[in-house]
């Protein structure tokens, strides 16, 4: 009997998140913390790593910040069906990456989404980046400030150029949030205290950063 009512209120429970159209975040923390996706990322900020070797020792990258870094609709379909973002294995400078990632279900993929989207950092403002492809932003990343030196983007004819050592940024304007990718030049010490990636805070003006966070976040799908 008790079986019965518990299913009965979990589809009670169904159908009302259905109807409201969302998802429950608690149930997406659940569902989380049952998958062991906890063993490889932390989901509580500020940021932990203070030595290379607390970020060697890491499986996989922090998600305290992930509901501002990404885009709901990208997180919610990579979860189901997860393709490599770094082209190489997460903390190294030779393997490939194995394309291994967890998938998570349908059904779980929606509260998980929810969960992570939940997580965001008052240090990013939202609202201030525009993604628009500018000859400024161009002409840093693949000249002024080398990041195409680092990372993947797509060239003309679709063609994928770039260095590997970095994340992948083709497709990074339907992946990321294009005030996260402002903030992140912006506040490395929020966001990445012990990193590879170089500190540009001096470097860059804040419009420079500005212009090529916009150039960023208007990568667009291969096609
Ligand atoms: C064995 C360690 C491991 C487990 C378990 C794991 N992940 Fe990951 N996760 C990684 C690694 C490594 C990456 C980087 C993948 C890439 O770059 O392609 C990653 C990437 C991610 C990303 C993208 C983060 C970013 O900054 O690019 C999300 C979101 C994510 N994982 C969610 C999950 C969820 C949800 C689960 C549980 C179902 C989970 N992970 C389980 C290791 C793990
Ligand atoms: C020397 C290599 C290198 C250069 C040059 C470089 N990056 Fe990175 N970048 C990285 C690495 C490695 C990461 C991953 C985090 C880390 O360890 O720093 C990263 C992370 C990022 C991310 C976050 C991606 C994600 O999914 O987490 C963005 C956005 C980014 N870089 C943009 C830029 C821009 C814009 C420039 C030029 C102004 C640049 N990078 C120059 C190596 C580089």
């Amino acid at each position: 009997m008790k079986s019965i009512t518990t299913m009965a209120l979990g589809a009670a429970f169904l159908i009302a998140a259905v109807s409201q159209g969302q998802a429950d975040p608690a149930e997406g923390k659940a569902v989380f913390e049952a998958g062991g996706c906890g063993d490889c990322h932390y989901t509580e900020g500020p940021a932990r790593e203070q030595t290379i070797e607390d970020q060697l020792s890491k499986k996989g990258p922090e998600l305290w910040y992930a509901g501002s870094k990404f885009q709901e609709a990208w997180l919610a379909a990579w979860l189901v069906d997860p393709k490599p973002i770094r082209p190489l294995k997460y903390n190294s400078l030779k393997e490939d990456n194995p394309g291994d990632h967890p998938k998570l279900a349908d059904a779980d993929a929606a509260p998980v989404t929810e969960f992570l989207m939940s997580l965001t950092s008052d240090e990013v403002e939202s609202g201030a980046v525009k993604p628009k492809k500018n000859p400024k932003g161009r002409q840093i990343f693949t000249k002024k400030m080398p990041c195409n030196g680092c990372h993947e983007y797509t060239g003309r004819k679709k063609k994928i150029l770039g260095g590997r050592s970095g994340p992948s940024l083709v497709e990074a304007g339907v992946r990321l949030n294009p005030d996260w990718i402002l903030a992140y030049l912006q506040k490395p010490t929020v966001f990445k205290p012990v990193k590879m990636m170089p500190v540009f805070v001096g470097l860059l003006s804040d419009k420079d950063m500005m212009n090529v966070a916009r150039y960023v976040a208007s990568f667009e799908p291969k096609e």
